[in-house]
């Protein structure tokens, strides 16, 4: 089987979770990280699409919003998963993810993740650090990427 994960990261947790993932899957996987202005990957040969990104002030990274308006024919198609990294927990996660991914291909995803996160508040930016105070109540640094999260996800997508 023949893999392609897809990803959008701002700070390198998504890009950590991804390596974590990688070691879990089987058969070959490519791995392809979207930035700002640069092209997306040709989805063509994969068995399995992996797409996943993080969530800022509620959202996802537009250009993973944007790689899946691009294939939305070709993922109908597709093998499909989907994760998300964040610091909320929960069904503020849920809502998060609901928000994050058109239903059409929650409903299709062979696995839907939510790996947590990490928030290194003392790197932040002073205006980072206010809106992660005022929004998410945080003001130290938090670790949790949830390991187990990532296996179980790797595990539904063999
Ligand atoms: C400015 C800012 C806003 C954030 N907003 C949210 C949010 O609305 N909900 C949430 O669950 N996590 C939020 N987070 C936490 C990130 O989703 C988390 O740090 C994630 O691990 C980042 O992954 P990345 O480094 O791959 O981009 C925010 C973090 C920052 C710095």
């Amino acid at each position: 089987m023949r893999s392609l994960i897809v990803y959008a990261s701002e700070h390198g947790t998504t890009e950590k979770a991804v390596r974590i993932l990688c070691r879990y899957l089987s058969g070959e996987v490519d791995v392809w990280c979207l930035k700002k202005g640069e092209p997306y990957p040709n989805i063509e040969p994969y068995d399995l699409v992996i797409i996943g990104g993080s969530i800022y002030a509620g959202l996802i990274q537009r250009q993973v919003t944007r790689f899946i308006e691009i294939h939305r024919k070709a993922l109908r198609n597709k093998r499909v998963a989907l994760f998300l990294c964040c610091i909320l927990e929960g069904s503020q996660a849920n809502h998060q993810f609901e928000r994050a991914f058109p239903s059409y291909l929650r409903n299709q995803s062979i696995a839907n993740g939510l790996f947590g996160g990490e928030l290194i508040y003392s790197q932040l930016s002073m205006l980072k650090q206010l809106m992660v105070s005022n929004m998410l109540g945080i003001n130290k640094d938090v670790l949790q990427i949830d390991l187990n999260a990532i296996y179980v996800f790797a595990e539904h997508c063999k």
